[in-house]
């Protein structure tokens, strides 16, 4: 780790600019490739995310790296975190407030990995990041560029372990991801 993110780390130890702060067993910044083409953002650490301190490894994260794997990657190289890096108590969606006191550290790490795809995890993400209010099931599998980023929403992990019906679709998306990577990549001449 860099200087860079070795203080955004700290600096997301230490904070307590929401509630969220005050049950939290462990922050959970993010993990992956600092350098990654893709980053993937959910909404907030579960309660295996926030007695391990890392992004992901519960039940929900189990499945995203299988959807990973389908990409032909692997979860070390990409970039993966969230809206809010404490837990909100009983797994709730995170406030409007709490998201925005932690909006700063996500847009660092938007800034130091500098992803070309984002994949926005359930609707609490897309809401957050896309500002956008309407319907998940509507949104998902189209692309949306902004800035020169592509964005593609998508069912969250558990959403698709509630409901398995939704995992077709889910897979159409991540072929379009997987798409859109290898198009990239051909564009760059890497
Ligand atoms: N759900 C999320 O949104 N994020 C995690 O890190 C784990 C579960
Ligand atoms: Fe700070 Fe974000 Fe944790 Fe709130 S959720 S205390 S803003 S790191």
């Amino acid at each position: 780790m860099n200087t860079s993110w070795q203080l955004l780390t700290e600096e997301i130890k230490n904070c307590d600019k929401c509630r969220l702060c005050e049950r939290r067993t462990n922050t959970v910044p993010g993990e992956g490739n600092p350098n990654a083409d893709i980053m993937f953002i959910g909404e907030g650490p579960g309660r295996d995310e926030d007695l391990q301190g890392r992004p992901f490894v519960g039940a929900s994260g189990q499945l995203l790296d299988r959807m990973i794997h389908a990409l032909g990657m692997e979860r070390t190289e990409v970039y993966i975190c969230n809206v809010v890096k404490c837990r909100p108590p009983g797994n709730r969606n995170p406030e409007p407030d709490e998201a925005e006191a932690c909006k700063g550290y996500l847009r660092q790490q938007f800034v130091l990995v500098r992803p070309k795809i984002i994949v926005l995890l359930g609707k609490v993400a897309m809401r957050y990041v896309l500002q956008e209010e309407a319907p998940i099931s509507r949104m998902r599998g189209s692309w949306v560029v902004r800035k020169g980023v592509w964005f593609m929403p998508t069912y969250h992990p558990s959403a698709l372990l509630r409901d398995s019906s939704l995992k077709r679709d889910a897979w159409e998306d991540f072929k379009a991801v997987k798409q859109k990577l290898e198009e990239i990549k051909n564009d760059s001449g890497t």
